[in-house]
């Protein structure tokens, strides 16, 4: 990357402008997703999260005793003091949960007892799983849900979220989908991140702004409404007929569309296919796999914008028995570590992030006394 001494005007919402180098994954508009040179697929067939984790704030797969002392720190840091759960419940029933998470994180910032970079990072990662399974229980007084020893990260994420018993495969597709949220370039949040690391706050900062450019449904938001979305249309022949509708009234279908990619979102690829499996596994009532096939030939077919993965990974946390509101809050505990690993990148190399804009506004007014002022 160069500096840039003229101001330059860019693409709104940067769309297609490159602001930095990176080595941590690359998403492409053919639909390829690499993360640290592995391709998706690879990595989703074959990796475990905590090498998944390991290897996106890394940079290299673990051996087996990386692998280990990483599990044992995250495994140490999981409590979440007690003065952290006491400013959630205070709260009140009706919190948000990504607000909740986010109030949780930024007290973090101040009570966490970690003295170093990698131990505040660490505990972050560590706690978000906590803070993201109790998201909606603590605001509402109800128990705390904790991890379990000798499990791994995804099923302690799992075990804290649904009571609900699940299989092997169905412990592996969540493990899965966790590792597909886990990173994506320059998305919204991890961007934001990175501006927030450019002024060299401390992480607890940077996370909790990457927790509040989450929440918009155009970003993290877009599971949960995409559950809700696919909840009110209910059946695969009304697909159709409601996605007319909404374009009727120029609604954006949430979970369609990307930024990036164009074509197909490989992510949303495997999801469909681990949903159809899972379904199929526990030979279950397959309506909301045919009703995601429904919308998705249709919205292809008017508009030729695929799905992304926020619209297959919905269906499979609602089939494995978690409550929609805790869809973004599942998202925050998976990205937490690309966002770490963006914070360290951007502080290898870093430069204030403080761009230019071009004023559009008035210019030489005179003023006036407020007794003066008239509308
Ligand atoms: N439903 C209907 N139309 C859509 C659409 C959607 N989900 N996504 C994009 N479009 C249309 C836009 O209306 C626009 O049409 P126009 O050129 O006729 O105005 C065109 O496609 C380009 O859309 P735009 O919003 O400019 O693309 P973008 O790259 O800025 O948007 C998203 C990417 C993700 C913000 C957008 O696709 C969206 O809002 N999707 C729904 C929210 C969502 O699922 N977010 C999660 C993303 S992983």
């Amino acid at each position: 990357m160069t500096d840039a001494s003229d101001p330059v005007k860019v693409h709104r919402g940067l769309a297609g402008v490159s602001v930095t180098d990176t080595r941590i994954s690359r998403s492409d508009v053919d639909g390829s997703l690499v993360y640290r040179g592995y391709p998706i697929w690879e990595i989703a067939t074959n990796a475990g999260f905590e090498e998944t984790a390991y290897l996106i704030l890394n940079g290299n797969l673990p051996t087996g005793s990386q692998l280990e002392s990483f599990t044992e720190g995250l495994r140490k840091r999981g409590e979440v003091p007690p003065k952290v759960l006491r400013i959630m419940r205070e709260l009140g029933r009706d919190a948000d949960p990504i607000d909740a998470i986010r109030t949780a994180v930024s007290a973090l910032g101040s009570l966490d007892s970690e003295k170093d970079l990698l131990g505040k990072q660490m505990s972050l990662e560590a706690k978000m799983s906590v803070l993201a399974a109790n998201s909606h229980r603590v605001p509402r007084g109800e128990a705390l849900r904790t991890r379990k020893s000798g499990l791994r990260f995804s099923d302690n994420l799992l075990q804290m979220l649904t009571t609900k018993e699940a299989t092997e495969y169905e412990r592996r597709v969540f493990e899965r989908v966790m590792m597909l949220y886990l990173e994506h370039d320059l998305n919204a949040s991890s961007f934001t991140v990175r501006v927030v690391a450019s002024t060299l706050a401390d992480p607890y900062a940077a996370a909790s702004a990457g927790l509040a450019s989450l929440k918009g449904p155009l970003h993290g938001g877009a599971n949960e409404a995409a559950m809700e979305m696919l909840l009110s249309v209910k059946d695969p022949a009304k697909a159709g007929e409601f996605l007319q509708a909404a374009f009727k009234e120029k609604r954006k279908i949430v979970g369609f569309g990307h930024r990036v990619y164009k074509e197909f979102d490989p992510r949303a690829r495997l999801c469909k296919e681990y949903l159809r499996e899972m379904l199929a596994r526990r030979g279950r009532d397959d309506t909301l796999y045919r009703l995601c096939d429904a919308m998705e030939s249709e919205m292809w077919k008017a508009k030729r914008i695929p799905p992304n993965l926020d619209f297959y990974a919905a269906p499979i946390f609602y089939s494995l028995g978690i409550e929609v509101p805790l869809y973004t809050p599942i998202f925050a505990a998976c990205r937490i570590f690309g966002w770490m690993a963006h914070y360290n990148e951007q502080l290898e190399n870093n430069k204030l992030i403080r761009p230019d804009s071009t004023y559009v506004g008035l210019s030489g007014l005179k003023y006036v006394p407020i007794q003066d002022r008239s509308l």
